[in-house]
């Protein structure tokens, strides 16, 4: 069994916090277990919890059509979220949910071990870029040794807003050559730098 699988086991084992008691399905993550490209939502919404599967509604498809402006396919990426299962009414997931999930993603990072994680929204941004806003910091790329962080609007914020959605598919325009750039970085011995 692929590590990616036995990681699943646990994660669809687990009961942690209080959102197990609310969900049909678990939400883990999908995508190769050696992805260069990581993103990395909020939390599964109705369609996901229903289906098992990470960005499947509305929201899910739009990010398909983003990663189409730069010849990508989903299953290219590797997609998941900060908590995986669905908040009842799809709130905000709470502190204490995202801290009993972390470890979930933390691994997922440590086996994927993409080139660039791309956060998709405020709760996964927060994660990475303490402290930033969203508005100040989407579309900005930090280096963190030699991987790459890179902060994008939720797309479904940006589905309804004309301007917002503008934002963001300049914003996924970006990725090719922050790329490059982790490629560059990952031939080269371990840098610690921020930009
Ligand atoms: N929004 C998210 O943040 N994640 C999903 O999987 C779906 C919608």
């Amino acid at each position: 069994m692929s590590k990616l699988s036995e990681l699943y086991r646990e994660i669809e084992a687990c009961r942690d916090c209080p959102l197990a008691e609310h969900r049909t399905r678990v939400v883990p993550g999908e995508g190769p277990e050696d992805a260069e490209l990581m993103f990395i939502g909020e939390a599964p919404g109705f369609h996901e919890d229903q289906q098992g599967r990470p960005f499947v509604g509305p929201a899910g498809h739009f990010l398909e059509e983003l990663l189409s402006l730069i010849g990508l396919r989903r299953d290219e990426v590797y997609i998941c979220n900060v908590v995986k299962c669905r908040p009842p009414g799809n709130r905000d997931p709470m502190p204490k949910e995202v801290k009993a999930c972390r470890k979930w993603l933390e691994r997922q990072i440590e086996i994927i071990d993409p080139r660039v994680i791309v956060t998709l929204g405020r709760h996964s941004m927060a994660m990475f870029f303490p402290g930033e806003s969203i508005g100040k910091a989407h579309g900005t790329a930090r280096k963190v040794g030699n991987r790459i962080y890179f902060a994008m609007y939720h797309p479904a914020a940006a589905l309804h807003q004309q301007k917002l959605r503008r934002t963001i598919e300049a914003d996924i325009q970006k990725l090719p050559s922050l790329l490059a750039e982790a490629e560059k970085l990952q031939s080269q011995p371990q840098q610690l730098s921020m930009f």
